[in-house]
């Protein structure tokens, strides 16, 4: 793709700068300013400390403002096929990305995609960007006003020759950045997965939810002995990550665990919440011997054993060790005529760890 310049150019002997008198000097021209290279303020002829040098006004069609292309036309197709190549590489990861495509469709349309913007772009700036080089003196910390004024004019018009006169490089570049910017959202908006809705605040559990096995059977009132446990779901939601509820027997006659909860623990049996009120994991474990269940994620401790403040009555799993901030909630039980063991209704309050909102909608429906 490079060529040799239009105009020749007449490298110094350091190696290919253009020597100061090589440029044209206008003073009168509206072209760009600044000092030619190769100029110094040492090589004033009445020393570098005498009277600083002016700025030297440059016109545009100096060598330095030339591409280094001797061909751009060419090279401004070439470029521009490549970011077409590249708005296909974005597109088509966009495609592959709706229709699930296995992950080499995946990167290798992104790597096509990122090839040809990153091939165009780099070709732009070495083949159809002003070679320079452009120094400036630095004689002077501060500049005088005409002097930044000058290197304003310099620097806005010397972009505006550089990118302008690409227009239809600019275009293409302009799909291409779009394309990308759309095909970038699609895995923010689908791989976050859908909307969570209220499921942070309901389970599955209604009024009369027949308590349900893992293997989908339910539990009859004469399935546990004193002292066990087993996890439980409603029969519409088997393995379901909210609704998992712990269901402990802890004596053969009712359990009561607060003043309002006088009916909730018929025959001996509590059902809490096993989603930890901490980080969410599984409460799995229950320690017979001290009536505690346990978190093996951070340690933290429920307490189901008696109520020193009410005789006769259980603690309601209030934590009293770790991190976890409230009690388990607890599911209102029931048995009905056949024997089997019944939700009185959904958990009074949401289930698992705090959240910002929580509380917003109360009790859960
Ligand atoms: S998730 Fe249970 S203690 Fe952290």
């Amino acid at each position: 793709m490079p060529d040799s310049p239009d105009t020749p150019d007449t490298p110094d002997s350091t190696g290919g700068v253009p020597a100061a008198g090589a440029v044209p000097q206008s003073p009168g021209h509206e072209g760009a300013t600044g000092t030619p290279a190769g100029a110094h303020p040492s090589d004033s002829p009445n020393g570098p400390d005498s009277q600083p040098p002016t700025m030297v006004k440059v016109s545009i069609n100096a060598p330095q403002f030339q591409v280094a292309a001797a061909h751009p036309e060419r090279v401004e197709r070439g470029i521009a096929v490549m970011f077409v190549l590249g708005l296909l590489g974005f597109a088509g990861f966009g495609a592959a990305y709706y229709q699930n495509a296995a992950n080499y469709w995946l990167g290798g349309s992104l790597a096509v995609g990122f090839f040809g913007l990153g091939v165009g772009m780099v070709a732009w700036g070495k083949y159809l960007m002003p070679r320079g080089p452009f120094s400036e003196s630095r004689h002077s910390a501060a500049p005088t006003e005409e002097e930044r004024e000058a290197f304003l004019t310099d620097f806005s018009s010397r972009g505006k020759v550089a990118v302008e006169r690409r227009g239809f490089l600019l275009k293409i570049l302009g799909v291409v950045g779009g394309v990308f910017g759309i095909v970038a959202m699609f895995p923010l908006l689908r791989s976050l997965g859908p909307l969570p809705k209220n499921m942070f605040y309901v389970t599955k559990w209604r009024k009369g939810s027949y308590l349900t096995t893992s293997d989908g059977r339910r539990v009859h009132v004469d399935d546990l002995d004193v002292g066990s446990v087993m996890t439980v779901f409603p029969q519409d939601d088997v393995g379901g990550a909210m609704s998992q509820t712990m269901l402990i027997r802890i004596s053969t006659v009712n359990v009561i665990t607060a003043a309002d909860r006088k009916s909730w623990g018929p025959a001996g049996y509590v059902a809490f919440s096993k989603v930890c009120t901490h980080a969410g994991c599984p409460v799995a474990l229950y320690q017979k011997l001290i009536e505690e269940l346990l978190c093996p994620c951070h340690q933290s401790i429920f307490d189901i054993g008696p109520d020193p403040d009410h005789p006769g009555w259980y603690t309601p799993a209030m934590p009293v060790f770790g991190p976890a901030p409230r009690p388990l909630p607890q599911l209102a039980l029931y048995i009905d005529r056949q024997g089997y063991l019944r939700a009185q209704g959904p958990y009074y309050e949401p289930v698992g760890p705090g959240f910002w909102e929580r509380g917003a909608q109360g009790i859960a429906q």
